[in-house]
C-alpha cells in the first residue's frame, strides 16, 4: 500500500463531519488521533483503534500523528497551529487563520520558519465553478477588472448563538457575519480579482442586538490595487442559507457565481457556462459548498510531494485582513488601507 498520513482532528464539533468524511474517503490517509476538551464530542468516532485526548498538547507529542487538522474555536487557531508546527507536523487549519492580525503575523512567520505544510481551508476555492472562473480569468480572455460585488445573506439565529459560548463575542470569535460566514467570498474577492487596497465599511447588530457583541449586517465598499472597484453586503439576519452571489465585471465580460453554478451576463440575462455535478460529497452543509474534500486531498498531495500548499498561511491573509479592514473603518468612518505582511 501507498504511504499512509497519520491524521490527528483537534475539535471534533459541527464543521469535523466534513473532514472525518472526506479523511474517510482519502487512501492517502489514516485517522489515529482525536482530541476536544468534550469528551462526548468525541463519540463521533466508533473506531476504538483511534486514540482519545483531551488535551492537545498530548496529541502532538504522539508521533502516529504526522498532520494535524484544526477545527477549534478562532481565537484558538493561531496558538494550537503554531503549537503544531513547532511539534513538527503539518496543518490543515480551518478558517479563519486567526482572530486577530497580530495572531495571523505570528502564525505566518511560525510557517516560514517550519518544514511542515500549513494549509487554511478556503474550499470554496475548489467549487468547480470558482475554479472555471479562475481559468477564464488566468486566460486573459477576460480583460481588466473594473468591478465586482459580493452578496451573502445567511440565517444565524439566537439559538445558533447559544450552540456554543465562543460565538457572538469578539473576545472568542472576533467578529460574526464577516469573520465567519462571509470570508470565505471575501477570499474569493482577492483570489479572483487581484489584491485589494482600501475598504470603508459599516457594521451593525440590528436583528441580535439583544443576544451577540458581534455584527449581523455589514455593507462596504473596496478598491483593488488595480484600480477596480467593489461592494459587498452581508447579514445572518435573513431567514435561511440563500445562496451567495459573486459578481466580477470585466471588460470583455461579466460573470457571476451563483450556488453551484458559474453564468455569464449575455445583455444582463444570466446563461449558464458551468453547472458543478455530483453535489456534496462529504458529510456537511450544501451551502458550505463541496470543496472540503477537493481541498484536502490537495494538501495530503502537497504533503505527500513535499511542497507547500496553494492557499498557505501569506495566501489566507489578504481575506483576514478585509474583515479587520472592515471593522476598523466601521470605527473611525474613514477608508482602511490593507497591508500585506
Ligand atoms: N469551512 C467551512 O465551511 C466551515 C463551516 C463551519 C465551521 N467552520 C469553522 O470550523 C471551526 C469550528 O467550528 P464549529 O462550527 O465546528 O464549532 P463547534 O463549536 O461546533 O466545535 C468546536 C469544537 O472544538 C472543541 N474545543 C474547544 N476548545 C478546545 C480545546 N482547547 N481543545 C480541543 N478541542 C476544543 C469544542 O469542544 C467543540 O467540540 C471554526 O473555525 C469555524 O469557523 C468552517
Amino acid at each position: 500500500m501507498e504511504k499512509q498520513i497519520g491524521i490527528g482532528i483537534i475539535g471534533l464539533g459541527s464543521v469535523s463531519r466534513a473532514h472525518i468524511g472526506a479523511i474517510a474517503l482519502l487512501p492517502q490517509a489514516r485517522l489515529c488521533a482525536i482530541c476536544d476538551i468534550d469528551p462526548a464530542a468525541m463519540d463521533v468516532i466508533k473506531d476504538a483503534a483511534v486514540k482519545r485526548y483531551t488535551d492537545y498538547h498530548s496529541l502532538l507529542a504522539d508521533p502516529d500523528v504526522e498532520l494535524v487538522h484544526i477545527l477549534t474555536p478562532h481565537y484558538l487557531h493561531a496558538r494550537m497551529a503554531i503549537d503544531a508546527l513547532e511539534a513538527g507536523k503539518h496543518v490543515i487549519l480551518e478558517k479563519p487563520m486567526a482572530s486577530e492580525l497580530n495572531d495571523a503575523k505570528r502564525l505566518i512567520e511560525a510557517a516560514d520558519r517550519a518544514k511542515t505544510t500549513l494549509s487554511v481551508i478556503f474550499q470554496n476555492r475548489y467549487n468547480p465553478s470558482t475554479r472555471e472562473l479562475k481559468r477564464l480569468i488566468d486566460s486573459g480572455a477576460c480583460g481588466k477588472l473594473l468591478g465586482s460585488r459580493a452578496v451573502i445573506t445567511w440565517c444565524r439565529s439566537k439559538e445558533y448563538y447559544k450552540s456554543g459560548s465562543w460565538r457572538g463575542r469578539w473576545e472568542t470569535e472576533g467578529g460574526g457575519a464577516l469573520i465567519n460566514q462571509s470570508i470565505h467570498t471575501l477570499d474569493l474577492l482577492s483570489y479572483l480579482g487581484g489584491p485589494i487596497s482600501r475598504v470603508k465599511g459599516h457594521i451593525s447588530t440590528d436583528l441580535l442586538s439583544d443576544a451577540i457583541e458581534v455584527e449581523d449586517n455589514v455593507h462596504a465598499v473596496f478598491e483593488y490595487a488595480s484600480g477596480a472597484r467593489g461592494v459587498i453586503f452581508a447579514s445572518t439576519n435573513y431567514v435561511n442559507d440563500a445562496p451567495i452571489m459573486l459578481e466580477m465585471v470585466f471588460e470583455n465580460a461579466t460573470y457571476q457565481l451563483w450556488a453551484d453554478k458559474l453564468f455569464r451576463l449575455i445583455d444582463g440575462i444570466p446563461d449558464l457556462v458551468l453547472r458543478e455535478e455530483g453535489g456534496q460529497t462529504v458529510d456537511g452543509k450544501a451551502y458550505w459548498g463541496t470543496g472540503h474534500k477537493a481541498e484536502i486531498a490537495a494538501v495530503y498531495q502537497a504533503v505527500l510531494e513535499g511542497k507547500q500548499f496553494e492557499i498557505d498561511a501569506r495566501s489566507a491573509y489578504p481575506a483576514l485582513d478585509l474583515v479587520k479592514g472592515i471593522y476598523e473603518s466601521s470605527l473611525t468612518g474613514a477608508w482602511h488601507r490593507l497591508a500585506t505582511p
